[in-house]
This record gives structure tokens, sequence and C-alpha cells, in this order.
């Protein structure tokens, strides 16, 4: 244990020795839970040559890279690079951490690679931006500097007039059709703002939010949207139902027509990647479910699974301790 004093003599001691006299350490989160998802927080640091960034990645999976100014989604030539960082959504100890060494004064500019997340999540962050922060973050995701944010989304929860859309991306999701018992595409990524349009193509279908462990189960609470059947008879337009992108958290959706679910009729938007909470394992619990909605026997149950998610914690800690990135 140093007393305080004795860092402080300590410090003075080194001062006395060398020229760069302040040394900081800037502790910097990358990713997390629910809305800090897409974010680096603190999204900016004001720092000088002999200062370090620690870059601690929590969920998901995120880089550290540096790109420009002028275009901050793209890698700066010659640009560091931490690499991806895939963290289990239940790890809460011993995050990766990547190091990044400040040798002079000037802005540095910075993006998570991983695909839309600098181009929709705007998840950048900076060393010495000034003023330019906001028309940088701005730039990332083609938006207008910011003025004013978007006004909350219109309740999406029942068919109805297209909602004046603020900025996002549509998504479009074919429900039966070509494909059959399916949603096409089975599941996709999607940013906060953006709107998914299911476009019902035939026969009587449901998308109705359901949960990683009940995959053919209705879920209950506000959050649980649901089309109801929606019927579309052979030769007649098909028919759209919306739903809008509040938060970051994976959506497990299925079709509650019959035995649609657990023929495989289910739908994921930003699954995680792990293959213990992915898509595939999703289909495959629907799959195990008794026709009805009842969920049959799970396999994967949640002894399986904190188990095998220490043993990645367990790797990912090994990793950090013997390389240090950039
Ligand atoms: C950063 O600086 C620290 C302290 O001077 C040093 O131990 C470390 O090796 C440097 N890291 C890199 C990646 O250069
Ligand atoms: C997003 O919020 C709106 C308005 O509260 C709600 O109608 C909609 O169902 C929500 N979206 C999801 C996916 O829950
Ligand atoms: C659609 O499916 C629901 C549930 O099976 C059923 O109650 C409804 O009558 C069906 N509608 C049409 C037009 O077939
Ligand atoms: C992390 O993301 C990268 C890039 O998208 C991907 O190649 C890699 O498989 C992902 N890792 C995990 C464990 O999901």
């Amino acid at each position: 244990m140093f007393s305080s004093s004795s860092i402080v003599r300590a410090a003075l001691l080194l001062g006395s020795l060398l020229p760069v006299v302040r040394s900081e350490v800037f502790e910097v989160t990358v990713g997390g839970l629910g809305d800090q998802v897409l974010l680096f927080q603190p999204e900016s640091v004001t720092a000088v040559a002999g200062d370090q960034i620690r870059f601690i990645f929590r969920q998901k999976n995120h880089t550290a890279t540096q790109s420009t100014f002028a275009n901050p989604c793209e890698r700066a030539p010659g640009g560091f690079n931490s690499g991806f960082w895939p963290v289990p959504q239940e790890q809460t100890e011993g995050f990766p951490v990547a190091e990044l060494n400040i040798t002079s004064n000037d802005p540095i500019w910075v993006y998570c690679a991983q695909g839309n997340h600098c181009s929709s999540g705007g998840m950048v962050f900076a060393v010495n931006p000034g003023e330019r922060f906001d028309a940088f973050k701005a730039a990332a995701t083609g938006a207008a500097p910011p003025a004013s944010t978007p006004a909350p989304p219109a309740s999406t929860s029942e068919p109805a007039p297209a909602p004046s859309a603020p900025a996002g991306t549509t998504h479009r999701v074919i429900v039966g059709g070509p494909a059959g018992l399916a949603f096409d595409p089975t599941s996709l990524q999607a940013a906060i703002g953006d709107e998914v349009v299911f476009e019902f193509r035939n026969k009587n279908h449901t998308i109705t939010r359901s949960s990683f462990a009940e995959p053919c189960a209705r879920l209950a609470g506000a959050t649980g949207f649901d089309s109801g059947f929606i019927p579309v008879p052979d030769g007649t337009s098909p028919k759209e139902f919306k739903i809008r992108i509040n938060d970051t958290a994976p959506i497990w959706a299925y079709c509650a027509q019959g035995a649609h679910c657990a023929q495989g009729m289910v739908f994921a938007i930003n699954s995680p990647e792990t293959p213990e909470r992915n898509f595939q394992t999703f289909l495959n619990t629907a799959k195990a479910t008794a026709a009805g909605g009842a969920a049959g026997q799970n396999p994967y149950g949640n002894g399986a699974l904190s188990h095998s998610f220490t043993g990645i914690g367990a790797a990912l800690l090994a990793l950090v301790a013997t390389s240090l990135l950039f």
C-alpha cells in the first residue's frame, strides 16, 4: 500500500528526472449491455503525449479502430486496430483491454469496425477532438449535425399508416410467400431508430415477439408486440406490419399459427453471435417445442449455459494476459 504522500514524493522525484511530468490513464468502456452496447464511454477525452488510453471491451463484439475526421467509419491507412473482441452477454469481469499510448497532442479519431455499428449506430470515439466531436459523430451516420433529436416513434403495435419516419434504415422481411413457412431473412441486425417492415405475402401468419428461452410462446408485457393473424388470400396484395427498434436488446419472434413455430418459422433481430445464444440455437429450441406453444424439453438449460460462458471468459482473460494490442 502506498500512502498518498509517498505517491506525491515519487511523482516529484520522477518529475525532476523526466521532462514528462503528467501521465494520465483514461479508461474507455467499449460497448456493454442495453443502452451502452453501441457506445464508447466516455465518447472523447483530452490527452497529451505520455498519456494512455485503455479500451475496455464489454458486450458484444467490438473493435477500437483508428479512422479519420473525413471518413469516420473507415480505417485510417496505417491506423491502429484492436481487432474484434467478442464478449458474451453474461460476462461480468475480466473484460479484454487494449492499450493505446498517446505520443502527440493531435486529435485521434476512432470507431468500431463491427458491421454497421459506426455507420448506423454512430459508435465513435475521439482523443482531443476540440469542438469537432459532434460533427465527427454526425458524419459517421451521415446525419445532419445534431440540432434536435428525432421525436419518439409513434406507436407501431398494429398495422397502420406509416408514421413520418425519423432517420433510420428500413429493413424488409418477407413473411411466407416463396420461402414457405419462413421469414426471409430469418434474422437481421438493426440499429436504434430503424424500422422493420414485415410483408405478409400469403396464407395466415403472425409476427409475435417471444423470448430466447421460449421461442414459441408470446412474450408478455408492453414490449411483447404481436401483429395478430394476417390472412392474405392468394392473388391479393401483401399486407404490412411494422416495428420500430427502440433498443439494442435481441428481439426473438415467431409465427403463432398452428405448428408453424415448431416447424421452424422463427425470426430474430440483433441476436448475439455467441453459439450459446445465436439464431441457430433459438431455431433448434423452437423445433424442439411441441406444437401449440408450450415449450418442450429445452436442451440448452441454464446449467449448460453458465458453464460454457465461464469457459469463454477464462479464455479471454488468458488472451488479454498474453497480448497487448496495436
Ligand atoms: C505503453 O506505455 C507503457 C508505459 O510506458 C509501456 O509499458 C507499454 O509497453 C506501452 N504499450 C505499447 C503498446 O506501446
Ligand atoms: C418501440 O416503441 C414503440 C412506442 O412505444 C412501440 O409501439 C413498439 O412496439 C416498440 N418496439 C418494440 C420492438 O418493442
Ligand atoms: C387465421 O388463423 C386464425 C388462427 O388459426 C383463425 O382464427 C382465423 O380464422 C384465420 N383467418 C382466416 C381468414 O383464415
Ligand atoms: C466477431 O465479429 C467478427 C466480425 O464481424 C466475426 O468475424 C467474428 O466471428 C465475431 N466473433 C464472434 C465470437 O462472434
